[in-house]
């Protein structure tokens, strides 16, 4: 079954407004676990715009389900995903002055440095992902890298103007997801998702993790973050294996 993993990286943005303490993305990991969601991920930025390296450390510390480590391939990245030795960590690329993750990683051409940059975190039991494009140079190249794992980037299919450009990204993304599982590749989709653009992955086999964070968040500000989840987690619980 497919499931679904919550980026609690907003709530962090909220409490950073105001450098304090609330509110606490750790409680809303837990909350979130507690109403069904089957992984947490949070995204430690070289920048520290949100998450706080003590984030990492309670969570890694508290999680229950699965813990997704997003982060930039840095050595100073590696050596507190080596310390907080999450379940799997996923490779994005970051630019300080994009407002969230904005593209996906290029792996084409850095297949051995990305290989030689995940061996240790294998060696010490950790899965990988790479955050790509669903390109067919991106995907086979990741295939070179030893990743157990890809992150299809769905925000432009989540932010496509109209029809047509829709479903070009989608077609895209469903060709993506096709060629990676052939090659041996796991597949997760995140960026963007909400409670209606998802549904069009409801009936395509095979995805392993639906990451997401932003959607659930908006909702759960009139909602609360119990109703937000378990609404995303049913809607998931109904997709195709
Ligand atoms: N996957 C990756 C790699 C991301 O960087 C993000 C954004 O933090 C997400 C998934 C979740 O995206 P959203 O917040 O739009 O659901």
């Amino acid at each position: 079954m497919p499931i679904l993993s919550v980026n609690v990286d907003h709530v962090a943005t909220l409490r950073q407004q105001r450098l304090g303490k609330e509110p606490d993305p750790v409680t809303a990991a837990h909350i979130a676990e507690l109403a069904g969601a089957q992984g947490i991920i949070m995204h430690l930025r070289e920048d520290r715009r949100h998450i706080q390296d003590r984030d990492v450390d309670r969570i890694a510390e508290s999680v229950k389900t699965r813990f997704n480590f997003e982060m930039a391939a840095t050595d100073e990245m590696r050596d507190i995903a080596l310390k907080a030795n999450p379940h799997i960590i996923c490779l994005v690329p970051e630019k300080r002055e994009e407002l969230t993750t904005e593209g996906g990683l290029a792996v084409a051409g850095r297949e051995a440095e990305i290989k030689d940059y995940i061996a240790p975190l294998h060696d010490a039991g950790i899965e990988s992902s790479l955050f790509i494009e669903a390109s067919k140079e991106q995907i086979e190249a990741s295939a070179k890298t030893g990743c157990e794992y890809i992150e299809i980037h769905t925000g432009h299919y989540a932010d496509a103007e109209d029809k047509a450009e829709r479903g070009a990204e989608l077609g895209r993304i469903l060709d993506g997801i096709k060629l990676a599982q052939d090659l041996g590749l796991k597949v997760n989709l995140g960026h963007g998702l909400d409670y209606r653009n998802i549904l069009a992955f409801a009936e395509v086999p095979g995805i392993m993790e639906y990451s997401i964070g932003y959607a659930i968040m908006a909702r759960a500000i009139f909602t609360g973050l119990d109703e937000a989840v378990s609404r995303m987690a049913d809607l998931i619980a109904g997709f195709v294996d």
